[in-house]
């Protein structure tokens, strides 16, 4: 039977839970520098999505106009508070379920990528101590589309010498579910199914998932 080839992770929110440490970066600044609140429904629409995007985003649900100067001062400070959560994580901050779940990918002889349009992947790998799990890692530094764009997933899958449908990527946002599956390949939404509604499967997390029944599920 068809075997996949390459799993491709997402980083924020599938594998640690920064996705909400990027939320409370960017609810700090528009609370304390732009002067409105964002709500958790309205961030769904961040997740995946770059620095730079995600601040054009904000500026216009709040309706404010800044110059690009006065943006990246603003892009710069959420970085900066978002760096100052991240540096307190440590492996403990690993998801339920996923090293176990990568320890059985790889004995299952698939493939590791990391596709995340973050540049702060590496980083944040390294202090939850499993950068070495990855194969392949895709992160912000080596694109230039966020997604939706499929970019992400696409380098992905060429590094690690496998084709679109032999892939799986495991996402938490709206737009990567659209990357991946604009990409070709198979999608796991870790979430809520009424949210990533376009994903062939939805599971609240990888906790005790086996190979097995994720290739049935996915009809490999
Ligand atoms: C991921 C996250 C987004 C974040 C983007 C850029 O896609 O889901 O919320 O905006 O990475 O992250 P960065 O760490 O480079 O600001
Ligand atoms: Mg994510």
């Amino acid at each position: 039977m068809a075997q996949p080839k390459a799993f491709l992770f997402d980083l924020d929110g599938v594998i640690v839970d920064t996705a909400h440490f990027h939320y409370q970066a960017w609810r700090r600044l528009a609370n304390e520098k732009l002067g409105f609140d964002i709500s958790e429904e309205f961030n769904e629409s961040l997740k995946g999505v770059s620095r730079t995007e995600s601040l054009d985003r904000i500026l216009s649900h709040g309706n404010v106009t800044l110059t690009p100067a006065e943006k990246e001062t603003l892009a710069t400070l959420k970085n900066d508070w978002y760096v100052e959560l991240i540096n307190k994580m440590t492996p403990d901050d690993i998801l339920p379920g996923i090293n176990a779940f990568l320890e059985k990918t790889r004995l299952a002889g698939i493939k590791i990528g990391l596709g995340s349009v973050s540049k702060n992947a590496k980083p944040i790998l390294e202090r939850i101590g499993i950068l070495n799990a990855f194969d392949a890692i895709i992160d912000g530094t080596k694109i230039s589309k966020g997604k939706p764009d499929p970019e992400v997933f696409l380098k992905g899958a060429e590094e690690l010498g496998a084709s679109p449908n032999e892939c799986v990527v495991f996402e938490d946002a709206v737009a990567g579910i659209e990357a991946g599956r604009r990409a070709g390949m198979k999608t796991v939404g870790i979430g809520q199914p009424d949210i990533l509604t376009e994903a062939d499967v939805v599971l609240a997390n990888l906790n005790n998932l086996t190979i097995e029944d994720l290739r049935k599920a996915l009809h490999f």
